[in-house]
């Protein structure tokens, strides 16, 4: 397992304070901060990353609001004319061999739809608005507001409009990293249908498995596909019109579009502040509500659907947990998305809930995406359960989420059977989010 060496985990044990723990995560953020950005993690991820800069900057409007503002001015400075905002940012300072795939494989430079930086083609779930809510709340900054709201607006435009391939309302993702949640059981059966090519990674050298426990991480099968799928999507130009007679991976997945619907919410309380309509955000976010429910949600949870055949995954994973965000959604599908976060399945109580369904045969504790417990994710769920008015549910998460981070330290995931930490030690957003936890939200 990878240790990051500049900013050591708390001490451990259940003793450690609330102070010492808020020390702790301003130092991983602190140590993580470069030049106009945050890295999620000095080591696996030294770039900027796009949904992790939303959740980094919830905890920096605690630690130190300008640069909240200024992480994010940075990354929507490299929005595409389009609208989407890539869901990796590279540092020109960071050598091709310290992150792989790399602006080299990505080739945006020859992109006519880029705007400035050099940064990947593909995007990420939009929680900045959720992020800028709480921002401005704690230190407006007028002037950036306006500006980042237009952003946030253009970004909504994007994934609504040119990403509504099945015609249902949802933004559909074009790769398994646009979820964040890379090898989610939620994509196999779509993967399966994409012949993988081991022959082809011999071509490239991953680095995330020289500096990460190769079990912990996504398979060189898994990398393969992805590879395939971003140069799919690479080779037609980055150009959504017509992917569904030329795209292989092309899914509705419940968590991205949970946090869409949220953002809507969120603009439409920006719009008040900038004067602008909220109304027309308050529409699209009803709508989205809708459509999730109708298209989405089978069994007391909403699964990810495949585009190109209409058929829902059957893996209950954590994103069909993430609706729980939307504060229109109907009682009846909150009762039964409460149910399934409580259930053994999930199980909130000493532990936060699980990445993927721990009663499944393939539940697999240690690899990314397919088992452990991820704190974004659970930060959502925790925001989710106090919209509902579930207070009793949402302190046991945030006490389960604190402890874990008070024994194991800032980690990038955790062991849901043991609570030990895996992944980056040091990881930002981990750290943002326990600042948030700490102080209630
Ligand atoms: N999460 C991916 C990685 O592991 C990319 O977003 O690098």
């Amino acid at each position: 397992m990878n240790r990051a060496t500049v900013a050591p985990a708390p001490e451990a044990g259940a003793a450690i304070s609330d102070d010492a723990l808020w020390k702790g995560a301003a130092a991983v953020l602190d140590a993580n901060w470069e030049r106009d950005h945050t890295v999620p993690s000095r080591t696996l991820y030294p770039h900027h990353w796009n949904w992790d800069a939303g959740f980094i900057a919830v905890g920096l409007a605690h630690h130190d609001p300008a640069r909240a503002w200024a992480d994010l001015h940075s990354l929507f400075s490299a929005q595409w004319i389009d609208g989407r905002v890539p869901h990796i940012v590279f540092d020109p300072d960071v050598s091709e061999r310290d992150y792989f795939p790399g602006p080299a494989f990505w080739d945006s430079a020859a992109m006519p739809g880029r705007l400035a930086g050099l940064t990947t083609g593909i995007v990420q779930p939009p929680v900045h608005a959720l992020a800028v809510v709480e921002m401005w709340r704690r230190s407006p900054d007028e002037v950036e507001l306006r500006w980042l709201y237009e952003r946030l607006a253009h970004q909504q435009r994007y994934l609504l409009e040119r990403r509504n391939v099945g015609g249902a309302g949802l933004a559909s993702i074009v790769h398994p990293w646009e979820s964040g949640l890379d090898n989610s059981p939620s994509w196999d059966a779509v993967l399966g249908a994409i012949p993988v090519d081991l022959e082809m990674m011999r071509k490239y050298r991953r680095r995330d498995n020289r500096v990460a426990n190769s079990d912990h991480r996504p398979t060189d099968a898994d990398y393969a596909r992805y590879i395939a799928i971003a140069a799919n999507y690479r080779d037609g130009g980055y150009l959504d019109a017509g992917l569904i007679d030329r795209h292989l991976f092309l899914v509705e997945c419940p968590g991205f579009n949970a946090i869409l619907g949220a953002a809507e919410h969120a603009l439409a309380e920006l719009a008040e502040v900038v004067g602008a309509d909220p109304a027309p955000h308050r529409e699209r976010a009803s709508k989205i509500t809708r459509a999730l429910v109708d298209t989405l949600y089978a069994d007391g949870s909403f699964r990810s659907r495949d585009v190109r055949t209409g058929e829902l995954s059957p893996a209950l994973c954590v994103n069909g947990l993430i609706p729980l965000v939307l504060p229109d959604l109907p009682a009846d599908v909150v009762d039964s998305l409460v149910a399934t976060a409580t259930s053994e399945r999930f199980g909130i109580g000493p532990l936060p809930v699980p990445s993927y369904d721990r009663t499944a045969p393939d539940f697999d504790r240690l690899r990314y995406w397919r088992g452990p417990i991820w704190i974004n994710v659970n930060w959502l769920l925790w925001r989710g359960l106090r919209t509902h008015g579930r207070a009793q549910e949402a302190a046991v998460l945030r006490e389960s989420m604190l402890s874990l981070v008070r024994r194991g330290g800032y980690h990038e995931y955790f062991d849901p059977v043991t609570g030990d930490g895996i992944g980056s030690a040091a990881f930002s957003w981990t750290a943002a989010l326990t600042m948030d936890l700490l102080t209630g939200g």
